[in-house]
This record gives structure tokens, sequence and C-alpha cells, in this order.
């Protein structure tokens, strides 16, 4: 057999091996052929049991989903080992209708990508003991992923986007500002002190007992916020944005979630109801605390823009900004960050709302991503361990605070 060797481009005859290399490149299936290597990816870092098969273009050839969130809402929040239990319950299934709906057979898969970090331990330790028996049992190559590092690289899949840009990741775990040179090369330029921007909105929700409130009681604390905000008046409540005077790129939101808190205490006080019952004035809060929430996010944004461009670290004529995680499907906050890219010509990047959630394609895109660039792929998975805690990339924040780049005042007319 000859192949045609691109490089020379002259015909020359092969190896039994690279013959061998090149069909194992293709993947046959009754009516479908694959040209692509494919990677099933599974996702169980918080409360959801997610999984996807996606191949190297980044099709999304099956996918499948169990949300926990109903039953954390009913809880008040995560109960860790509630979470464990749902996690084992669902996985198998989860990950056998991603395959399904792909007509992917394990066997056919080039690698296993799963997050193991960072998230709640008794969440990771389900994902990761299912996908070293998966690994094990069909032989294939398992590929470790930072959840925050998939989240970071999910628009390479949506969208055509170039190395270096900058990513803002905010959502109920976490809260960062991160330079994106390459897949796994991340410089921290900021983050989140205390409370992540979705646990903040989401415990705020919960304050207002939003879950009786009849256009809420399924919505996400986050999402019940946005929706309740639509219908209220935010200048009935003057909340001040976090950190003004500290010149970093960090976050900070339970100092925040305390003063709305103890308004919300007052406001009961003059209505004369309990804690429990949905305040009238709920929808002015709900605004309030969003514009606020939006202003801050936006402000630390626009000054890791300044201090990327000021050091020469993004292009100058295509700089891009990618938004993604929970907290990026709200569009008030989306529109408070077009404001500061309108401002420093910036292109705004989120990817679709189901992508910007956990789900399992980021995960089988970050396999993708490290297949393609040969990063992180293990043969042996002895002394594999899960870690709750893992910081994203080189830690320059210092540096950032230490630049005290000062941020020119925009008009938050949203
Ligand atoms: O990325 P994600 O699914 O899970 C992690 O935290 O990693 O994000 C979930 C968070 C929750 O805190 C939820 O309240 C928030 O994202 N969220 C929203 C919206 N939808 C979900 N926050 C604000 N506005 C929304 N529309
Ligand atoms: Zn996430």
């Amino acid at each position: 057999m000859l192949i045609l060797n691109k490089t020379a481009g002259v015909f020359f005859k092969p190896s039994r091996r690279k013959i061998y290399a090149f069909l194992g490149s293709f993947h046959f299936h009754p009516g479908k052929l694959f040209l692509h290597k494919l990677v099933l990816g599974i996702e169980t870092s918080c409360d959801d049991t997610a999984a996807a098969v996606v191949d190297e273009a980044g099709n999304v050839l099956g996918e499948a989903i169990h949300s926990q969130t109903e039953v954390h809402l009913k809880t008040g929040g995560i109960i860790p080992p509630v979470a464990q239990q749902l996690h084992r319950e669902n996985i198998q299934r989860i990950v056998q209708e991603a395959l399904s709906a792909s007509e992917v057979s394990p066997s056919e898969l080039s690698a296993i990508a799963t997050t193991i970090k960072p998230g709640l331990a008794l969440s990771l330790g389900v994902g990761l003991s299912f996908s070293l028996q998966l690994v094990d049992q069909f032989k294939k190559p398992f590929i470790p992923i930072h959840h925050m590092e998939a989240h970071a690289l999910t628009i390479r899949l949506t969208n055509k986007v170039e190395f270096p840009f900058l990513v803002l990741l905010i959502s109920g775990g976490h809260c960062l500002l991160a330079l994106v040179r390459g897949v796994s090369d991340f410089l921290l330029l900021g983050k989140s002190l205390d409370i992540a921007p979705g646990d903040m909105l989401d415990k705020v929700a919960r304050r207002l007992s939003l879950i009786k409130h009849p256009e809420c009681s399924t919505m996400s604390g986050g999402k019940a916020i946005e929706h309740l905000a639509k219908q209220g008046n935010r200048l009935h409540f003057d909340f001040q944005p976090p950190m003004q005077r500290a010149k970093n790129c960090d976050f900070s939101f339970s100092g925040l979630q305390h003063v709305i808190d103890k308004m919300i205490m007052q406001k009961e006080k003059e209505e004369g109801i309990e804690q429990g019952q949905v305040l009238s004035s709920a929808a002015d809060i709900a605004a309030a605390a969003q514009h606020t929430v939006a202003c801050h996010i936006a402000k630390r944004t626009h000054r890791a823009l300044l201090f990327c461009k000021q050091r020469g670290f993004l292009h100058q004529s295509n700089t891009v900004l990618v938004v993604s995680g929970g907290v990026a499907s709200n569009l008030y906050i989306r529109k408070a960050l077009e404001i500061v890219t309108n401002a420093t010509q910036c292109t705004l990047l989120c990817p679709p709302p189901r992508l910007c959630t956990d789900n399992g394609v980021m995960i089988a895109w970050n396999g993708v991503e490290r297949l393609r660039a040969g990063l992180g792929i293990l043969h042996n998975t002895e002394g594999i361990r899960y870690e709750p805690k893992c910081p994203l990339g080189v830690d320059i924040s210092k540096e950032v605070g230490e630049a005290a780049i000062k941020v020119p005042r925009l008009k938050m007319k949203i």
C-alpha cells in the first residue's frame, strides 16, 4: 500500500506499523466514517454528572447530563455525601447514554478525559474511580482534567480563538481572571479572596426565599436573581461595589452578601414579615445585588485587560476576552462586560449557555486539546489522585496589584 508523504511530496512505501497507525486513525461505523481522534469526557466535580464524546474537529457526537440542582435547592445547598450518592447512582447511565448517542464504542475511543481537580472531594472521587475502571477495562490512555482549564478552553470548540486570550471564569465555586497562553499555560491575574459570585447569588436567593416565588422555584439562585431583577428597580437600593480602593484584579463577595443580608433583615422588619416569606421588595433587592456584582466583576476585568495590554501580553489588534462558568450565562453581567470590551476595543466571547455551566463536552474537548498538544496523556494511572484544591497556572496577582493600574470610570448604563 502506498500513502502520500505530505512533507516530502512523494509516494513512498510505508512500514506495516505505519499502515496500521494510519488505518487506526479511521473509525468505522455502519454508514459513518470518522477521520478523527475521539475522546470521552467525564465530569463529576460538583453537582452535575456529565459525559460527552467529542472528536478532534470539535464535533459533539453524543452527550448526557444529570443535574442535581433540584435536590440541592430543597436542602438549601450542596451536601457532599448526597452529591456523591447521586453521582454514584447516575454515572454509569450518563456515560452509557453519551456513548450510545455518539454511536461510538469504548474500544474506538482515543482516550478518556476526566475532571480530577479542583472540586468536591467526594464528587471527584466518583468520576475518577469510574473512569479508572473504564481505562483499565478498555486499555485506553487517561487524561486528567483541571475543571477551570476546561471552562477556559471551551471557547476554542465553538469559535476560532487563538492563544493568547484573557479569560474570566465566574461560577458557583470559582472566580478568576487568567491569561491563557496555551493549552496548559495560564497566568493567574486575580481571584476571589472569599466566595464566588454564583455562591453569593445563591445565598442571596436563598435568604430572599426565592424558592417560594412561583416563577423561580426550580431555578438556580443566580438564575432566579437574574429573572426577578428584570421586574425590579435597582435604584431603590444602593449597595457599594467591594474593594474599590484595591488596585488589583482580585474579587470579594462575602462582605457584599452580608450587607445585603442586613438589608433584607431590615426590610423584613419594615414589612412585618417573618424570615422565609418573600419580601415585596425582593425584585428591587435582586436588581441592586445583580448590578453591584456586575460592576465589581466589570471593574476587575477592565483592570486585567489594561494590565495585559500594558505588558504586551495580548494581541494588540485582536484582543479577546472570554467569559465562561455558570454566572457567565447572566445577560446583565455580560452587558456590563460588553461596556468594558467596547471601551477597550476588545472582542467579548462567551460559549453558549449550555457550555458555560458544567458539562461533559468541555472535559472531552480539553482532552482533545491535550491529545493534540501531547500534554498530560497517561498510559499508567498508578498513583493518580483527585485534588479538591488546585490553583490554575502561575499566580502573578501580586504583580498585578503592584502595577496599581487606575481604571477609567465607565458609565454602567445597562
Ligand atoms: O459553572 P457552574 O454550573 O458550576 C460551578 O460552580 O462550577 O455554575 C453554577 C453557578 C451557580 O451558583 C448558579 O447560581 C450560577 O452559576 N448561575 C447564574 C445563572 N445561571 C447559573 N448566576 C447568575 N445568572 C444566571 N443566569
Ligand atoms: Zn464549573
